[in-house]
């Protein structure tokens, strides 16, 4: 039998720069679960590993730990290809929400388990839950039926799943170890391969708006999550998308569910389409029922024209409780008090607009959370927005504001005002879809 392994050698081996072993990687992910280790002992070795790095070995042993600490769903019941989508975070990313319907519409099954927003990156379970009665905590066995009758559901992260990134995710928070790619790596995929699903498709953001906004660093995040979930037997790929001004035109919670409903009917912005088809063309490719990119964009874009991921999304949302008739009605959403227009001061074109600049306006109206206690408002946010190139003739809008507090929306028409900068040239968006990885 081999000795005992105490959290403090543990620590010491990863703090001397050395490897850790699966079995200690195990007592680690264990201690994070049971309690057996304190909470200075995972900060420890938190920060050594943020410090010291880990090989792509390590990580996949942490990942492989992390995602066994709860229960991994067997979806093998349901006859389907099984494919999800994950983005690393940005600003207006709505994608999920009319992605996930088109897929199914295509024959593959989307088990989703999302997240809320957090800081500056919206998340999907606050845009969902902005449609009235939206329940997007279900049990496991009510995630299953979901699944079985309409090919998707979007759920929250339960208790069940991966409940030690539950614990490391919180410590990281406060010990300044968030930013660490093995650590991330392992957080993201625990979570993503708990679902149950066969193969995966990652969009790593880079740019101002995005959770990591240097394209190195991100491309570095991208090419070790393939490469953990490979190692794991997932097939998955990433695809670089550039995160500088916002995707589509709303941002904000219920105002982007809007505009993930126009998207369905035909009516998406185009940046928002390019990124929902690159993303779509992969995860019918690993799905194995697309063999070429071009075979997986037509079953995509037929999933639009004749209606049936409009019809998916419609039965996705009355499925877990939420009214179906925003489908038809979307001024059934939320909405605020106020709506103001921003408007230019002179004519010109847009050159920049700044997506982090967006997101903290919309942020200060209350459509994100600074804590992950605090509550949103589902209504506001900005909508209409311009995008980097176009023309803006003097006294037109260039956006909408939609706020329930006057001092809020005082603020953000001055973050706005910033953020948007309009000018005698054009600006020049950068390509949007930069490679696809794996
Ligand atoms: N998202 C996660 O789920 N985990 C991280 O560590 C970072 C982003």
């Amino acid at each position: 039998m081999s000795p005992a392994l105490f959290p403090q050698q543990i620590i010491a081996r990863k703090r001397d720069g050395g490897a850790l072993t699966p079995a200690e990687i195990q007592s680690f992910v264990r201690g994070a679960t049971d309690g057996s280790w304190a909470d200075y002992q995972l900060s420890a070795l938190l920060m050594a590993i943020f410090l010291r790095g880990m090989t792509p070995e390590e990580t996949a042993g942490l990942t492989s730990a992390m995602m066994h600490s709860g229960i991994v769903a067997d979806l093998s019941g349901l006859r389907k290809p099984k494919a999800d989508k994950h983005s690393t975070g940005g600003v207006g990313d709505k994608v999920s929400l009319h992605l996930a319907p088109m897929i199914a519409a295509c024959g593959v099954a989307v088990p989703m388990i999302s997240g809320r927003g957090l800081g500056h990156t919206g998340g999907t379970l606050d845009k969902l839950e902005s449609i009235p009665g939206f329940r997007v905590n279900l049990s496991l066995a009510e995630y299953r039926a979901q699944l079985e009758k309409s090919g998707l559901a979007l759920i929250g992260q339960t208790a069940e799943l991966a409940p030690a990134d539950k614990k490391l995710y919180a410590l990281r928070d406060v010990t300044g170890t968030v930013e660490s790619i093995p650590l991330i790596c392992a957080s993201i995929l625990s979570k993503k391969l708990a679902e149950g699903i066969d193969v995966l498709v990652l969009d790593v953001k880079f740019g101002r708006g995005a959770f990591m906004p240097e394209k190195v660093k991100a491309r570095e995040l991208a090419l070790a999550l393939v490469a953990a979930a490979t190692a794991m037997g997932k097939p998955t790929r990433a695809v670089m998308t550039a995160m500088e001004q916002p995707l589509g035109r709303t941002v904000g919670n219920a105002l982007e569910v809007a505009e993930s409903i126009d998207c369905l009917k035909g009516r998406g912005p185009v940046d928002t389409m390019e990124v929902t088809y690159a993303i779509g063309e992969q995860m019918l490719l690993l799905a194995g029922v697309a063999k070429t990119k071009a075979a997986a964009r037509a079953q995509l874009e037929a999933s639009i024209a004749q209606g049936t991921a409009l019809e998916k999304f419609r039965a996705m949302v009355s499925g877990q409780g939420g009214d179906g008739r925003v489908v038809d009605k979307p001024g059934r959403l939320p909405q605020a008090r106020l709506k103001v227009p921003l408007v230019a001061a002179r004519a010109g074109f847009v050159q920049s607009v700044d997506a982090m600049g967006v997101a903290l306006a919309a942020l200060r109206l209350g459509a994100g959370r600074a804590k992950a206690a605090d509550p949103v408002d589902h209504a506001v946010g900005v909508s209409e927005l311009a995008k980097v190139g176009e023309r803006i003739e003097a006294g037109a809008p260039f956006g909408v504001i939609h706020a329930n507090d006057e001092s809020a929306l005082a603020e953000a028409q001055a973050m706005l005002a910033k953020a948007i900068v309009i000018g005698d040239t054009a600006g020049v968006a950068p390509k949007l879809i930069d490679e696809v990885i794996g």
